[in-house]
């Protein structure tokens, strides 16, 4: 059967460090505060010159790089991102544009902190049908500009960044053994749309809006919402949490990561922690430690790997890859 199996991953960050103490003495918060309740040190933010679809494009480039190809041997671009270059059009095809491609399509995906997870399921399915057989997923997001930063409750939590990864077809035997996206659950439930939203938009204010997000209660819903699509996930695949060899889940807040994975029973060394580093960067979070994981020697080829992530609408999702 066709699977579609990871052959590079990359990733980009802006060049300027935000450390928890910068905010020290321009809010009324402190490092201790930060690092205590979320895990987060410090996080990339966008400088003037660097965007989206900036950012998407060099994570792009360090994918195909890392699986020595070209943009010439792909037939499809998907960016997940909640804060696009333009309203339209899609901040995918830019990137394109970027890369030089005249040939293939690109589109963006909007899942919110969901987005990579939701974009690795939409590619494999287009694979699996037969609609492209080489795609660059990104996730990349400049969340520092619709952040209101004189919101301690939020500002603290984001960044900015983007990774990606190129997926490819590959014929595989249909055994548990095999390479390749194997087991996928997604979910969303939009009657909790007000807890995590922007307050503006092309077809409301005509604005673009500023994040606004009821932490405690997204903090509330996330631990069940994330065991949740994982189990339905190990239940697909029919294995358990020892049988992975990676966690690599949504980087929000490590006390959410870690009371995930002890409800799962995944033990913490095969957790990838990057929040510390880039704090919240949304659909980037996943693809970003990823790359991190893979380039310091830990993911490799044949390991079992559980993506999760769960944002605003609410959304949320796993993804079950054979590296
Ligand atoms: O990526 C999409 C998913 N998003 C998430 O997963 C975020 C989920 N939520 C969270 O991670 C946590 O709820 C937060 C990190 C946002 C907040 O942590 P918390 O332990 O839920 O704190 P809290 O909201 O209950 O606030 C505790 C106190 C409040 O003061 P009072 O009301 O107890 O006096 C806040 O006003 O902490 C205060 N506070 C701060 N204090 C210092 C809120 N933000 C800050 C801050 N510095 N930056």
């Amino acid at each position: 059967m066709i699977r579609s199996v990871v052959r590079g991953v990359g990733s980009a960050l802006p060049r300027r460090v935000m450390k928890n103490t910068d905010f020290e003495g321009v809010l009324e918060t402190s490092d201790a505060w930060i690092v205590q309740r979320t895990g987060i040190r410090q996080r990339h933010i966008a400088g003037d010159d660097e965007t989206t679809a900036s950012l998407g494009e060099a994570a792009a480039r360090a994918a195909l790089a890392s699986a020595g190809l070209t943009p010439d041997d792909v037939d499809m671009i998907l960016l997940a991102t909640s804060t696009p270059n333009n309203t339209f059009p899609a901040t995918a095809v830019d990137i394109q544009s970027r890369l030089g491609m005249r040939h293939g399509f690109a589109f963006d995906m909007q899942a919110v902190c969901s987005g990579f997870v939701y974009a690795v399921v939409t590619a494999d399915a287009y694979i699996r049908g037969g609609l492209a057989k080489r795609i660059v997923v990104i996730g990349a997001e400049t969340f520092s500009r619709i952040l209101d930063w004189t919101d301690r409750s939020t500002c603290v939590l984001f960044g900015d960044g983007a990774g990606a990864i190129v997926l490819e077809a590959s014929e595989e035997p249909g055994a548990p053994g095999d390479r390749g996206v194997l087991a996928a659950a997604l979910r969303s439930d939009g009657t909790h749309k007000d807890k995590l939203f922007v307050d503006g938009g092309p077809s409301t204010t005509g604005t673009v809006g500023h994040l606004r997000m009821e932490g405690r209660e997204v903090f509330k819903h996330a631990v069940g919402m994330i065991t949740d699509v994982i189990e339905a996930t190990f239940d697909q695949a029919k294995i358990t949490a020892e049988d992975l060899d990676w966690f690599v889940p949504h980087q929000a807040n490590r006390r959410i990561i870690d009371a995930s994975a002890k409800k799962l029973g995944i033990a913490d060394e095969k957790v990838v922690v990057t929040v510390d580093l880039h704090g919240n960067t949304s659909a980037a979070s996943v693809p970003l430690a990823l790359s991190v994981a893979v380039s310091d020697g830990r993911i490799n080829k044949g390991d079992l790997v559980m993506l999760e992530a769960m944002g605003g609408g609410f959304t949320w999702g796993a993804v079950l890859i054979r590296w």
